[in-house]
């Protein structure tokens, strides 16, 4: 099922002042996200990749542009804007309309059961106990824990807790996914595996989601797009439509132009990385 979501920045700048000097993250990123889509983001760390992601998901005001959420699930019809100036006193995180993060890493709470975590954001949404107890336990059986249900995080692998996590935001039934290196902190093996769980997932529900990943092959496996980004200020210096088809087989990346577009996405990264790792 194809959702109906929207995701856009419109010249997007971001500059942090909250050290001695400023430090400009993001200059005029323009990205608009078609409903249903798998966009991945490239780019040297540093890059702005995440403050991009938190910005689109209205975790984090802009310094000039305009973030626009489409979402015509919303009662009202209406869609949310974030733009310039951002108002000092709106603190960031308040805008959130739903969208479901996942992140590298600290994304579930530890004082709360597998079966709480993951219907952590149905409850914030208000939704009933037993409602939301169901569907929770439907995603933790999707994502194969569902014998873990009632364990603490610190019980479970890595690998566990990161599933608890992409439940969690899939449980919320949000149709835009926001993934910041949901897979970054794993082991090669277990990554390999998630990522075909991951794709698996994303295509029985086909959220919109916007990826970011330092792993070109994850990106080029995953995406319909690879949008790479450049050295700070943050910049879009491409583009790149992923032509395989879906549903996409693991397997793929033995495919010769599997391979020579992941040379061509290094090609474009490369001299960045290294002047990134050099000046670190
Ligand atoms: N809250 C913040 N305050 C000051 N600087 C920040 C803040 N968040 C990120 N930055 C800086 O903005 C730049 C982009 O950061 P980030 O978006 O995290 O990059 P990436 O995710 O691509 O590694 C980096 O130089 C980082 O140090
Ligand atoms: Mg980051």
């Amino acid at each position: 099922m194809t959702q109906d979501a929207t995701l856009e920045a419109r010249e997007v700048s971001k500059v942090f002042f909250s050290g001695s000097d400023p430090v400009w993250a993001l200059d005029g990123v323009s990205l608009t996200l078609e409903p249903g889509s798998f966009t991945c983001i490239v780019g040297p760390s540093g890059c702005g990749k995440s403050t991009l992601l938190r910005i689109m998901g209205g975790l984090e005001p802009l310094t000039s542009g305009e973030a626009v959420r489409a979402a015509p699930d919303r009662a009202d019809g209406s869609s949310h804007r974030d733009s310039t100036p951002a108002p000092r006193t709106r603190p960031a995180g308040t805008q959130r309309i739903g969208e479901a993060f996942v992140f590298q890493e600290h994304g579930v709470f530890p004082w709360l059961t597998v079966l709480h975590n993951v219907a952590f954001g149905l409850r914030m949404s208000g939704v009933a106990a037993a409602e939301r107890t169901a569907i929770a336990r439907d995603w933790i059986a999707r994502v194969g824990l569902g014998a873990f249900e009632g364990h603490y995080p610190h019980q479970l692998s890595g690998g566990m807790r990161q599933r608890v996590a992409i439940a969690r935001a899939f449980a919320t039934g949000s149709p835009v996914l926001l993934m910041d290196e949901p897979l970054g902190a794993l082991d090669a093996q277990t990554r390999q595996l998630m990522q075909e769980e991951l794709l698996t997932l994303w295509e029985s529900e086909r959220k919109t989601v916007l990826m970011v990943t330092h792993d070109i092959e994850e990106a080029i496996l995953l995406g319909d797009r690879i949008i790479v980004m450049s050295t700070r200020p943050g910049r879009i210096t491409s583009d790149i439509e992923v032509p395989f088809a879906r549903p996409r087989t693991m397997g793929v990346e033995r495919d010769p132009a599997f391979v020579e577009l992941r040379h061509r996405i290094w090609g474009l990264l490369k001299d960045d990385v290294r002047a990134t790792e050099e000046g670190a």
